[in-house]
């Protein structure tokens, strides 16, 4: 099973970027988390990952997903999530089975922009709040959701 897990923009330096809010881990925590979580079955999983802090090389690397036929997506679309009509578009037409995280849990944020989310409808699912975990889950889920439909 291909996971591709997408990052967007100001998420290339976890664990350093404000930590109190988005958490002290860093991407190279998640694989250790995929194989507690899923034991023996991790090994059918290869994860990929990929961050980008444009909207454009975002968008390519789900259309490059859809063309390697890729099975899976964990998307954590940034502030993107809030604005971008243009990924909301990709994922409606690309149609590959994405789970929507976030390191924070955003409905609970200040800012009333982060309660919103414009690429939710095409995603199956969403999970927030749990830090690098928020990705273990997602992957749980689509493993679950894939494997056993
Ligand atoms: C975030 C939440 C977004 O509102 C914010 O713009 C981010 C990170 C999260 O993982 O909590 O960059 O997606």
């Amino acid at each position: 099973m291909e996971i591709l897990v997408l990052n967007g923009p100001n998420l290339g330096f976890l664990g350093q970027r404000q930590p109190e809010v988005y958490g002290s881990a860093g991407m190279d925590a998640l694989p250790a988390l995929v194989e507690k979580m899923l034991g023996e079955h991790a090994r059918q999983i290869r994860l990929t990952l990929f961050q980008s802090n444009s909207e454009g090389g975002l968008i390519d690397r789900l259309e490059d997903a859809w063309k390697a036929g890729m099975d899976g997506i964990v998307f954590n679309a940034g502030a993107y999530t809030h604005t971008s009509l243009a990924l909301a578009d990709c994922l409606a037409w690309i149609k590959i089975p994405c789970v929507e995280v976030h390191l924070s849990n955003v409905h609970a944020r200040q800012s009333s922009m982060r309660h919103t989310s414009l690429i939710a409808r095409h995603c199956i699912g969403a999970i927030a709040g749990f830090g690098i975990m928020s990705y273990a889950l997602a992957v749980q889920a689509l493993w679950q959701r894939l494997d056993q439909p």
